[in-house]
């Protein structure tokens, strides 16, 4: 991390620092795993515990890492250890949490690379053939090979460090992107069946709330957001005094919910209107089972399933690109390696950790545990274990360790910005993040134990 700081300096300007994190925050998470987590997780029932979450608690999070990072102007475990000397750990585990994702979201970004050339070739047509995404789960080699690729392209990226180029690229697609989403939710919703299909997405059914769906949304929002992982307090190190933290959460955490709504949208009453409910359970495949039933349906699908998938693409390797610089950076200070040989270890360990991942989805579907495949579980490692710490450490240290004071200077600048959530902000932290954060812990001990089925 030290090594980043000298080399990138204070973002030059205000949007900088926004379009930054906003870049690492929009990716898989939003288009992939979003859809996913609603279509599983109840769909208008998770839809609104979600929303309520990311505005009065994911924003708050925002607020109070990039305050942190600001305040201590240190990285991760520098910023920690600055409050005591003993808290360094949390700073390591905020660390450990990029390790476990990265190798699964490079499986997931091998998936999309796979579909990018598939369209890119002419071969949408295949890709909406019932069967085409478990096919080619269940060969051994073939996803191997797309999860090496794309692991290959975002060391070479995170290598030679054209990162700057990259994300200038996405700086100019993500609103193509956007807009594009927005094109195929209002030709998605033609379909019959799919205004079905919305009321599903749209309307809670209390009845099915549970308190699955409340951790199901916080673990989603921490994903989607980039949160306790490190990511906001280095971002927050870099963020100049003139900067209003409050409304920079706020335009972080809209972008990136905005999108993930719109994508949500597009896949949710589609899978209904094909598949019809039962689709809702596809689980990590969802979107690429529904979106090219959905391009077949239209006139130059092939070419509108390139575009989308290419932009996906970039989508992904700037976030796995960001991912990756964390652990490099990690293995760095704690090997003391240089920074190629640290990337091309991280690399290869990474690789190595996303096989079983990738495996879980084909021959080795079986390795089951807790009714989880290897996805859920690496995801059960970062979501219900290692974030839980961080977050609850994070909030503790915060609301409590520090006092109000220290947040309120930090965020206001010493008056120079307003605070309009300050009440909100330390109730939520004070008291709502360490309980949500507990209840993640005990219920995924529970279950580890058997007590429980999460
Ligand atoms: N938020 C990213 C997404 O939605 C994924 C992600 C999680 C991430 N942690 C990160 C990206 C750290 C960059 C850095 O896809």
């Amino acid at each position: 991390m030290e090594m980043q700081r000298k080399s990138k300096g204070n973002f030059s300007s205000k949007i900088g620092f926004v379009m930054a994190a906003a870049g690492s925050a929009v990716g898989l998470g939003n288009v992939w795993r979003f859809p996913y987590f609603v279509a599983t997780y109840g769909g208008g029932t998770f839809l609104f515990v979600y929303l309520l979450l990311a505005l009065v608690f994911g924003l708050m999070m925002i607020i109070a890492e990039v305050a942190f990072g600001r305040k201590t102007g240190k990285s991760p475990i520098g910023a920690f250890k600055s409050v005591n000397p003993k808290f360094g750990i949390f700073g390591f585990l905020a660390a450990l949490v990029p390790t476990v994702i990265f190798p699964y979201y490079s499986v997931i970004g091998g998936w999309v690379t796979k579909f990018g050339f598939q369209y890119l070739r002419g071969g949408g047509y295949y890709a909406s053939h019932d069967g085409f995404f478990s096919n080619f789960n269940s060969t051994f080699w073939d996803p191997i090979f797309w999860l090496g690729l794309f692991i290959l392209i975002t060391t070479a990226l995170v290598i030679t460090g054209v990162e700057k180029g990259i994300e200038k690229v996405s700086m100019y697609c993500m609103p193509v992107f956007f807009l594009m989403l927005v094109g195929l939710v209002i030709y998605g919703l033609t379909i019959p069946g799919a205004m079905e299909g919305l009321r599903h997405y749209l309307v809670p059914n209390f009845d099915n709330l549970s308190v699955m769906t409340f951790i199901a949304a916080a673990r989603q929002i921490f994903f989607s957001l980039s949160l306790a992982m490190g990511i906001m307090i280095t971002y927050g190190s870099y963020v100049k005094k003139e900067q209003s933290i409050e409304k920079a959460a706020l335009q972080i955490g809209l972008l990136d919910t905005g999108i993930s709504v719109i994508a949500g949208m597009l896949v949710v009453p589609t899978v209904i209107a094909i598949f019809g409910d039962e689709g809702l359970g596809q689980g990590a495949g969802l979107m690429f089972i529904t979106l090219p039933r959905v391009f077949e349906q239209m006139p130059g699908g092939n070419a509108i399933g390139a575009i989308f998938f290419v932009m996906m693409l970039i989508a992904a390797i700037t976030s796995a690109v960001s991912l990756m610089e964390v652990v490099v950076a990690s293995v760095m200070e704690w090997f003391k390696l240089g920074r190629k040989k640290a990337t091309i270890a991280v690399a290869i360990g990474s690789f190595l950790l996303a096989l079983p991942t990738t495996l879980g989805f084909g021959v080795w579907s079986h390795v089951r545990w807790a009714g989880m495949n290897m996805l859920g579980i690496m995801s059960f490692i970062s979501d219900t274990v290692l974030i839980p710490i961080v977050a609850l450490s994070l909030s503790i240290i915060v609301g409590w360790v520090l006092k109000p004071h220290f947040i309120r200077d930090e965020v206001t600048a010493g008056g120079k910005h307003e605070f309009k959530t300050e009440k909100l902000f330390f109730f939520m932290i004070k008291w709502v993040a360490p309980c949500l954060m507990l209840l993640i812990l005990v219920t995924s001990i529970l279950n580890t134990f058997g007590f429980i089925t999460i």
